[in-house]
């Protein structure tokens, strides 16, 4: 988790730092701080809380002659939020500062020694030590102190340092998390992720995994561990700025919201050519691969877990093959059977979730192959994987995913249409049947989208309610599942979802006069055992929210509300049924006052385990 950012040129960089950092904000956001070289010196500040704390700490204190500068938005993981724990943090001396992403595993061990040999520690975190190592192997070579300090540490990390003796140069390493060097015109930024420099620069080097760089004003190296240099080219990104501001929106998930029908046409964009062909450029495991694979095994994280829980129904429905799909922290730990014939299919919109990754590495250690779907260019799931399909959503702000999560089912109807495809699960008339109507979706769900009052009035009924239950069957479980979780994670009521079937089995005795029951409905070959799962729900008086299919006034009879949503085939609805799902847990969330873009405790990116 954490963001980090750093400047050397010739711009006064105090203002560009805390530029970057709002950009990363995504990242943590339970402290932040600067260090900036002033006259010789290292000056630090730091605050507990989002930006805006660091902002009224910056007020009338701007430095406006540093030119050389690290900062740091924090998501705590070794030591609460406090300002002490708030990076950058400081050798003894005071000359070095540094901001890391990550872990440092073995930093009890380090911290004991380092204090034993005189060292003084300010924090309870775990990167600290790095400020301490850098300090303790520094003899006037920066480079080769952070090299001997990334020897000394264990886990997964990104940092950045800087020493007040070299006021042109920012060096650092990088260890599976993010770190990517803005080039600019004889200047550079480095970052965790891209947005923090681009309305700077759009020439990016990426810094590879176990690799350490050396940034000047004018230059930036790029070495291996041994400090050979490597060659890396630029990569110019296209990226449009005002895709990361809110364009009008009141919040960044609501904009993110609306631009699910974009979303979809992205992702779905040339892969569709017609004539039964599915075309995945960055897919590379050959046809006759794909054709052999008799197991589709999905492992995933919280709502990417739900997106490749609809790939269970779709591929066993279209592509006839056997698929698994597990937890990303449980499958990593378990000893899942898997053979060359194995298609593990790791979903990430960041690529960068640590579980994830760990489950797509031992898939590959046991000989499956390993696919990443992800909505990020270069994160470390595309390094991992065998082939990647790239949602393309865009940039997502708000940490609840919304428009990544439909990104990511329109990704798997492209897998399950490939392996249809290869296998001849499906005939080119079939192909091309769901094909049109994929394309369709996204122009259905922009006229949906036209007219969202009726998830804004239920949730004006509903919102003061202590507890929702979520209820689905078939490709509607995943989509309930999106729905109870979009609702705790923002307006922070506690929820439950549940296969329909399975209520009486316990959780029914939750149910009490007035409870509202959120009922996935929507048409399909299950709808009928769904209408009596209400039943049972409204014998209880309880209050059902059916999300059903438009056209079906029959409903009306066994719901208290209905929000209705146009009318798909079975496989592809959960493209249109999680999204009033979305707008009900948002507008709830904003009837209670709840800071939808950054909910309590979350963060966009986990690459912590
Ligand atoms: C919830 C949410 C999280 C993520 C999860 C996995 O709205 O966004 O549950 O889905 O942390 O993240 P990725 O997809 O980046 O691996």
């Amino acid at each position: 988790m954490c963001g980090i950012v750093a400047y050397v040129g010739p711009r006064s960089c105090t203002s560009l730092l805390y530029q970057g950092l709002r950009k990363l904000e995504y990242r943590g956001y339970d402290s932040a701080g600067l260090s900036v070289l002033v006259d010789g010196q290292i000056e630090v500040v730091r605050a507990v809380g989002n930006m805006d704390s660091l902002e009224q700490e910056l007020k009338g204190n701007g430095h406006a002659e540093a030119r050389l500068g690290l900062g740091h938005t924090r998501w705590a993981t070794h030591g609460r939020p406090s300002t002490e724990n708030a990076h950058p943090h400081s050798d003894c001396s005071g000359k070095i500062s540094i901001v890391l992403n990550g872990i440092i595993e073995n930093y009890a061990g380090l911290r004991k020694e380092l204090a034993r040999q005189g060292h003084q520690f300010a924090s309870e975190t775990d990167a600290e030590v790095v400020a301490h190592l850098i300090e303790k192997h520094y003899h006037g070579d920066l480079l080769e102190a952070v090299r001997l300090t990334y020897a000394d540490i264990a886990g997964h990390f990104a940092f950045c340092a800087i020493h007040s003796s070299h006021p042109e140069m920012i060096a650092g390493a990088r260890k599976e998390c993010p770190l990517l060097i803005g080039v600019g015109d004889g200047e550079i930024f480095v970052a965790s992720a891209i947005p923090a420099f681009l309305s700077e620069t759009r020439d990016v080097v990426i810094v590879g995994d176990e690799e350490l760089f050396v940034a000047t004003p004018g230059d930036v190296q790029i070495l291996d561990l041994e400090k050979k240099r490597l060659e890396r080219e630029i990569t110019r990104v296209n990226w449009d700025v005002d895709a990361a501001e809110k364009g009008g929106y009141e919040t960044f998930m609501r904009k993110e919201i609306f631009e699910q029908p974009d979303a979809l046409v992205d992702t779905i964009a040339g892969r569709l050519p017609g004539g039964g062909q599915v075309v995945l450029e960055e897919m590379l495991i050959p046809d006759e691969v794909l054709a052999g694979i008799d197991k589709v095994y999905i492992v995933a994280c919280g709502t990417s877990y739900h997106a490749g829980m609809v790939g269970r129904y779709v591929l066993e429905n279209w592509a006839r093959v056997a698929v698994e799909l597990d937890i990303a922290s449980e499958f990593r730990y378990r000893e899942p059977v898997l053979s060359p014939a194995t298609l593990v299919v790791g979903i990430s919109q960041s690529g960068e979730t640590a579980d994830t990754l760990a489950a797509m590495r031992q898939a590959r250690r046991m000989d499956a192959r390993v696919l990443a779907i992800t909505n990020i260019m270069g994160s470390q799931a595309t390094r991992d994987a065998n082939g990647v399909i790239y949602t393309r959503a865009g940039l997502e702000i708000g940490v609840a995913a919304t428009k990544t999560h439909l990104a990511q089912i329109a990704a798997i109807h492209l897998l399950a249409l490939k392996l249809a495809q290869v296998k001849g699960a499906l005939d080119v008339n079939e192909i091309e049947g769901i094909a049109s109507e994929l394309k369709a979706v996204p122009a259905l769900l922009r006229q949906y989208l036209k007219n969202e009052s009726a998830a804004h009035e239920i949730a004006k009924r509903y919102y003061q309610q202590p507890f929702f239950l979520y209820l689905g069957r078939g490709v509607g479980l995943p989509v309930c599942l999106e729905g109870a979780l979009k609702l705790k994670e923002i307006s922070y009521i506690p929820t439950e979802a549940y296969a329909a079937g399975e209520m009486k089995h316990g959780p029914i005795a939750l149910l009490d006069k007035g409870s509202p029951v959120v009922v996935v409905a929507t048409d399909g070959h299950v709808y009928e055992k769904v209408v009596s799962n209400i039943e049972e729900v409204r014998a209880r008086d309880a209050a059902v929210i059916a999300v059903a299919t438009e056209g079906n006034e029959g409903i009306r009879a066994y719901s208290d509300d209905v929000m209705y949503v146009p009318a798909t085939s079975e496989m592809l609805s959960p493209l249109v049924s999680v999204v009033p799902l979305q707008l009900l847990a948002y507008h709830i969330a904003q009837l209670k006052g709840c800071n939808v873009d950054q909910p309590r405790n979350l963060a966009k990116t986990v690459t912590v385990e």
